[in-house]
């Protein structure tokens, strides 16, 4: 009997939530916590880029706040899980191949300042989220979306380590890359994340925070299980 009760609580799965700046190295180590405890893996990042996406599709050049939100009422915005991951589709189109171009990624950083696209995208990332045994990453997962999470972590670099990063990420995809060029698009992303009214970047008061600046990725995603196997509910999962 001892035994059936402690697979019972071995089913239990938790959320765990990472949030932090762009090259803290967010998605890689999201990624692998998620494929390492068998859960499903949340990049909500995704959604803000499917709505910059859908706008720059709609040639919509302004972020005004009506114009946005007539694009978005009508607009179905879902993740669609599968067995290798889950995905964005909007309208029933799967956008995945559209969302990381540096427009996108700029794009977002702007209209996820605007409430009633974060107003949007809540309940989205819930229902994503409905069931536990989850990783999601993104800017306020453990502030508004999963403030209920039962691991909180905050990942953080020093600015010239982020850049190197993603310059190192865009020049694998792109081709030659100019790193000024790179330099500004994130410092611009940060300032507008970190500044927005509405579920600003910042670390929850239980959030544990890891600076990766000096630390490999396999460093990193050790730290992040040392924390979830810290957990009081780990004990039986
Ligand atoms: O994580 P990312 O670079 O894919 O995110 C793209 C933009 O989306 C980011 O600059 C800010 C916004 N974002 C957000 O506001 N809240 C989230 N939870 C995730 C992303």
């Amino acid at each position: 009997m001892v035994h059936e009760g402690a697979s019972a609580m071995k089913q239990r799965k938790m959320t765990i939530v990472i949030d932090g700046p762009a090259g803290s190295g967010k998605s890689t180590v999201s990624k692998l916590v998620a494929r390492r405890l068998g859960y499903a893996y949340l990049d909500t990042g995704a959604l803000y880029r499917a709505v910059a996406y859908m706008l720059i599709a709609a040639g919509v050049e302004a972020d005004d706040r009506d114009i946005v939100s007539k694009h978005l009422a009508d607009a179905e915005i879902r993740c669609v899980k599968t067995p290798s991951g889950m995905f964005v589709q909007i309208n029933g189109e799967d956008v995945t191949a559209h969302l990381r171009a540096e427009e996108v990624s700029l794009r977002a950083s702007r209209i996820s300042a605007l409430p009633l696209v974060r107003a949007k995208l809540l309940p989205v990332q819930r229902e994503a989220g409905r069931d536990g045994g989850i990783v999601a990453e993104g800017r306020d997962m453990a502030t508004v979306v999963f403030p209920e999470a039962e691991v909180k972590i905050f990942l953080d670099a020093d600015e010239n380590e982020r850049i190197k990063r993603r310059h190192r990420e865009l020049a694998a995809r792109e081709g030659r890359v100019q790193r000024a060029r790179v330099a500004e698009g994130l410092r611009n992303r940060d300032r507008w994340d970190r500044t927005r009214a509405v579920a600003p970047l910042k670390p929850h008061a239980d959030s544990v925070r890891i600076d990766t600046t000096r630390m490999s990725i396999d460093e990193v995603v050790e730290a992040v299980i040392a924390v979830i196997n810290g957990h009081p509910s780990r004990e039986f999962s």
